[in-house]
C-alpha cells in the first residue's frame, strides 16, 4: 500500500466562540452546555498530535456569530493541482445558522492568494465535509447538507471526476462520518449511512475497505485524520483499531468529547490543505 498523498496540512479554527447554540443536526442538544475550556484543550491535544505525526496546522479565527466555525472540513473544496496555482471552493452551507462562514473562509484563502471560484447561489454543498478524494475521483455525499448537483458543479470547477452517492441516515448527514480514505488501497467505510447504489460505488471504489457495522459508525470512528501512516480517531472500536495495527498504521484516540456534541469529531476540525484533485475549472464549452 502507499501513503494517501494529501493530508500532511490542516486549516483548523480554535473554539474562542464554540458552543451548542441550536440544532442543525440529530446528535445537537441545545440544552447540554459545552465546557470552554475542555474544548480548548480537547482542540490543543487534536492540533498536537496531528503535529506529531507530522502534520502542520494553520490557523482560521472565528467570530461570535459562527460557533461551528471550529468544523473547518466544512469551509469548502481545496484544490492544489490545479494548473496557475492553488484554488478554493467556499461551501454553501444548508442552514441559515453557518451561512455567515462563507465570505470568511473566502477570505482567508484569497488573503494568502489562493483563486476562488464559485459554486451557483442556489446549489448547497458543505465541502470536504460532504467531498473526499479516492482513487482518483471525489466522493460527495448528499441530501442532508449538499445538493447532488453541486457536485457536478464541483467536478467542473476542480477538474476531479466526482461519485455522487446518496446519504441515508440523519445522524450520518455528512459522507466525512460514513468514510475515511486511509492509503491508495485502505478507507473506512459505513455502509448504513448509504443507500445500493452507494455501497457499490464505495465496493467498485477501494480495493480493501474496513467495513464498519452500525454501532461503529454511529461512534464517529470514521471522522477520522490521517497523517501518513497516523489514524487520529475521535473513538477506536477494539475491532477496528486490531484490523488497522495489522495494516501498518499506527492508531491515536485523541479525545474531542466537548465537539461530539455539536455532531462532529476530529476529521470535521480539520480541513486539509494540500489536497491535488485536478487541472482546475473547465474552459467555458463554445456555443
Ligand atoms: N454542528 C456542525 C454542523 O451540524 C457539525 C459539523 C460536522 N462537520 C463534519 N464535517 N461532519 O454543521
Amino acid at each position: 500500500m502507499a501513503e494517501l498523498d494529501w493530508g500532511r496540512t490542516y486549516l483548523m479554527c480554535p473554539p474562542e466562540h464554540f458552543g451548542v447554540l441550536y440544532e442543525i443536526n440529530p446528535w445537537m442538544d441545545a440544552e447540554v452546555a459545552v465546557d470552554p475550556d475542555r474544548a480548548r484543550e480537547q482542540w490543543e491535544g487534536l492540533r498536537s498530535t496531528l503535529e506529531a505525526a507530522g502534520a502542520t496546522v494553520e490557523v482560521v479565527r472565528q467570530t461570535p456569530e459562527v460557533p461551528d466555525m471550529v468544523f473547518t472540513a466544512n469551509g469548502g473544496i481545496v484544490n492544489v493541482a490545479a494548473d496557475g496555482g492553488p484554488r478554493f471552493v467556499p461551501s454553501h452551507f444548508w442552514h441559515p445558522e453557518r451561512q455567515g462562514e462563507t465570505e470568511q473562509f473566502a477570505t482567508w484563502f484569497a488573503e494568502r492568494g489562493w483563486a476562488v471560484d464559485r459554486l451557483d447561489h442556489e446549489l448547497r454543498h458543505e465541502g470536504a465535509g460532504d467531498a473526499l478524494p479516492f482513487g482518483g475521483v471525489l466522493l460527495s455525499g448528499y441530501r442532508f447538507r449538499s445538493d447532488r448537483a453541486a457536485a457536478t458543479q464541483l467536478a467542473e470547477l476542480t477538474g476531479a471526476p466526482v461519485r455522487s452517492i446518496e446519504l441515508v441516515d440523519e445522524r450520518l448527514y455528512h459522507v466525512d462520518i460514513t468514510f475515511c480514505p486511509l492509503s491508495d488501497r485502505h478507507a473506512l467505510a459505513a455502509p448504513m449511512g448509504w443507500d445500493a447504489y452507494g455501497r457499490r460505488v464505495v465496493e467498485a471504489l477501494v480495493p480493501e475497505p474496513l467495513w464498519l457495522t452500525d454501532d461503529e459508525a454511529l461512534s464517529f470512528c470514521a471522522n477520522s485524520v490521517v497523517v501518513g501512516t497516523t489514524v487520529v480517531m475521535p473513538t477506536t472500536p477494539v475491532r477496528v483499531g486490531r484490523q488497522l495495527e495489522a495494516w501498518g498504521f499506527d492508531v491515536v484516540t485523541c479525545d474531542v468529547g466537548e465537539f461530539l456534541k455539536a455532531g462532529g469529531g476530529c476529521r470535521c476540525l480539520t480541513l486539509a490543505l494540500d489536497v491535488p484533485l485536478g487541472p482546475g475549472p473547465r474552459a467555458p464549452s463554445p456555443t
